[in-house]
């Protein structure tokens, strides 16, 4: 579903050049959850805002849904993630004077592509969510975590390649953390989605299939959930102390 090759990204500030990305390989199938963790500063929402076509890269490639990025123009990439991509923004986003089942329409509405087929779609998020009872209510008359499930339903209305999200749960307290986590274990198993998360948090993570972990501008290990959660976290937060020493 995604594939990173040997990607290279530097930013230039005055007229030095700053290797962030030094050649970062590895591929995400359909269905999976993923995290990305490292230091800060390792290059995590530089290699996200790559994949989201919102910064061009360098070298590599970078392939979705069997589409490379490298050859797009801008106006194929805008394309790409207007009506390919899902997005979970850390402060979620909603908009105010939309109610719970316009928001989850907004990126259909951007598209100009709010058909029969949308509208039924977005009937089948708010079951699948469990906010029917909401639907019809503006943000500021929902909890937090009705707001997490409606932009995680939003995410996927476009039917996404992947789903991508910075630090999703950053701001958040244990237990929405815990909603946000188990709206993406729900999109993965409802739907077959495909997330790809940033994250500091060895919590969230131990919930994944797998987490890369970014160091130095590479790919320094990857680590596959094989048992419990628990044991998980703890195999994370060894490799993360490993990793700073
Ligand atoms: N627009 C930019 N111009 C110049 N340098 C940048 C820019 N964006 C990021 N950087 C630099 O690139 C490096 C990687 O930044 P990035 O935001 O990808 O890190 P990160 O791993 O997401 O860190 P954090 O965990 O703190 O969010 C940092 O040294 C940062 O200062
Ligand atoms: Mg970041």
């Amino acid at each position: 579903m995604l594939y990173v090759k040997n990607l290279h990204k530097s930013y230039i500030v005055g007229n030095k050049e700053y290797p962030v990305l030094k050649g970062v390989s590895f591929q995400i199938a359909k269905g999976e959850f993923v995290a990305v963790m490292g230091p800060s500063g390792s290059g995590k929402s530089t290699l996200l805002n790559c994949i989201s076509c919102y910064i061009p890269f360098d070298k590599g490639e970078i392939t979705l849904g069997g589409t490379q990025l490298t050859n797009l123009s801008e106006t194929e990439l805008a394309k790409v993630r207007n009506e390919k991509l899902g997005f979970v923004f850390q402060d979620f986003m909603l908009l105010d004077g939309l109610t719970v089942r316009e928001n989850i329409l907004v990126p259909r509405i951007i598209q100009g592509k709010v058909d029969q087929e949308a509208e039924t779609f977005a009937d089948r998020l708010i079951a699948l969510f469990g906010i029917e009872h909401i639907r019809n209510k503006y943000p500021a008359e929902i909890s937090g975590g009705e707001k997490q499930r409606t932009a995680v339903a939003r995410s996927l209305i476009n039917d996404p390649y992947v789903i991508l999200a910075d630090e999703p749960t950053g701001n958040l307290d244990s237990k929405s953390s815990r909603t946000v986590i188990d709206s993406f274990k729900h999109a993965k198993k409802q739907m077959n989605a495909t997330i790809f998360m940033v994250t500091h948090d060895s919590f969230a993570a131990s919930f994944c299939d797998r987490v890369i972990l970014l160091k130095d501008g590479t790919v320094h290990r990857q680590l596959e959930k094989t048992g419990s959660r628990s044991d998980f976290q703890d195999q994370l937060l060894d490799a993360i102390k490993e990793m700073s020493e």
